[in-house]
């Protein structure tokens, strides 16, 4: 049977990756959250001393760094990085990071391998407008800059970073920019995905009105 490819892309704190994570549950197929690859790129280049301007040194690493996913873990050259690729560090820094087209292709790369091996709901800015043109449903979560801002920030917070809202808020403002104005896939709603604003809906009925589609 053919596999199938559920693209789920929107701006920052949308809710993409529950909605994905319990969707993938439900229909038993494989989640990948490939916003954490970048973050695994960014977080390997801060722990290395690169300056996150040094595009060359950025591509090297991206060319010599493992990245996997096994039951929900994203590895990074072997070890599980779950946590350290969640920072405001590497928040901060990511988009930047993402946007330089070489690491953009590496990624792609290993995204359509794992959509050819099995069948997955990945999660991202491009996935339905770049990586996988041909997905077999695609959506497109959006929400209020303010919504999305409180939602990280309250993720944050239980996790214990002592974080300000207004700063979350000028971080996911600053990501939106970068991330949808660079020139290589920016982050853009795919003319035939299912848009859903987010806003005022909890995770179940966003759940529930994404299945309705797929099923
Ligand atoms: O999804 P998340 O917020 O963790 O993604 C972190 C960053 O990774 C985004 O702000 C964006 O710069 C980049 N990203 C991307 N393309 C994707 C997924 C994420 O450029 N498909």
């Amino acid at each position: 049977m053919k596999n199938v490819v559920i693209a789920v892309d929107g701006p920052a704190g949308a809710g993409k990756s529950t909605v994905a994570k319990i969707i993938a549950k439900k229909l038993n197929i494989n989640y990948i959250d490939t916003g954490a690859m970048y973050r695994a790129i960014t977080y390997k280049a801060i722990k290395e001393n690169i300056n996150i301007g040094d595009e060359k040194a950025l591509i090297e690493i991206a060319k010599n760094t493992q990245i996997d996913f096994k039951e929900n873990n994203i590895y990074l050259d072997g070890k599980i990085v779950n946590e350290e690729i969640r920072t405001p560090e590497v928040s901060n820094n990511v988009s930047k990071v993402a946007q330089i087209r070489e690491i953009r292709e590496i990624m792609v790369d290993l995204q359509r391998k794992m959509g050819q091996k099995y069948s997955v709901i990945m999660d991202g800015r491009d996935i339905g407008s770049y990586v996988f043109k041909n997905a077999d449903f695609k959506f497109y979560l959006t929400a209020g800059v303010n919504e999305r801002a409180i939602r990280r920030y309250k993720e944050l917070k239980e996790k214990g970073y002592d974080v300000k809202l207004d700063d979350i808020i000028k971080d996911i403002e600053i990501r939106d920019e970068i991330d949808s104005k660079r020139e290589f896939a920016p982050l853009i709603k795919a003319d035939d995905a299912i848009e859903i604003d987010t806003s005022n809906k909890n995770i179940d009925e966003v759940v529930e009105e994404m299945m309705k589609y797929i099923n």
